[in-house]
């Protein structure tokens, strides 16, 4: 069955038509510059813009680089304030007329990773971080998701850990790989402190280049790059969505 994942980011909407049986991404990819400022309506035009692209009926899972709970949207680290508070569940269905379900982009990839990707039948404590603008995370104990950890947002150096050690971090400050990876062995450092996971798996956008950074990291659990970089979000977006609106009548 093919259902539409839409993973919303702070520079790049990208929409994918995704076979959930099998977790791959069926033909092109499309993407659309987000929106600056990336205010709710102007975000849910691009969404509706990606469902007519793709002449798409039926449920969409979509990311967003937020807390969500029960469709409302939380927190607003890296997209405009005005999110906060917002029904973005209503709100993309409305602006879709496709039942819509929205989800934290770090559990949506999370989500992926165990189904298809580098946590398939990992048991215990499994951490998905993702690397990009900030720091997205996922925690599974026993392959079930604990949503919207937002461990990015750990205090750290007088700020929090994304601030540190995303990949933002490194193109802003114009840090060499090794200069880098000593910063996000002092994020790991803390999360395996609290935390004690077997596993980390680590995405975003930056985990293309895993050979460049991974093998400098010391740590106690398993490390490994994601299995599906940077597509696991439109990937557990689509799996979220067919699991829990399939059957749902369009909005
Ligand atoms: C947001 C998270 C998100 C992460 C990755 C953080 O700034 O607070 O919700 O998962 O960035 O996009």
């Amino acid at each position: 069955m093919e259902i539409l994942g839409i993973d919303i980011g702070g520079t790049g909407i990208k929409g994918g038509l995704v076979e959930v049986e099998g977790g791959q991404l069926l033909g092109e990819r499309y993407r659309v510059r987000t929106p600056d400022p990336s205010r709710p309506e102007a975000v849910a035009a691009v969404v509706a813009e990606v469902v007519r692209h793709f002449q798409y009926r039926g449920p969409v899972g979509c990311t967003f680089p937020s807390v969500i709970r029960h469709g409302v949207v939380q927190t607003a680290a890296n997209v405009d304030k005005r999110w906060i508070g917002t029904d973005g569940e209503a709100l993309l269905s409305e602006a879709s007329g496709q039942p819509v379900l929205l989800l934290n982009d770090a559990d949506a990839a999370g989500i992926a990773e165990m189904r298809f990707g580098a946590g398939q039948g990992e048991k215990g404590v499994v951490m998905v971080l993702t690397f990009g603008t900030g720091i997205g995370s996922a925690i599974f104990v026993d392959g079930v998701l604990l949503p919207n950890t937002e461990l990015g947002h750990l205090p750290m150096r007088e700020a929090d850990g994304e601030t540190w050690a995303s990949d933002r971090a490194r193109k802003k400050d114009n840090l060499k790989w090794k200069q880098w990876a000593e910063r996000v062995q002092e994020y790991l450092d803390l999360l395996e402190f609290l935390f004690s996971p077997d596993l980390f798996i680590v995405g975003g956008g930056v985990s293309k280049q895993h050979e460049k950074f991974l093998p400098l990291l010391k740590t106690q659990a398993r490390i490994v790059p994601a299995g599906l970089f940077n597509e696991a979000g439109i990937v557990g977006a689509a799996l979220a969505a067919h699991e829990r609106l399939a059957g749902a009548p369009a909005a």
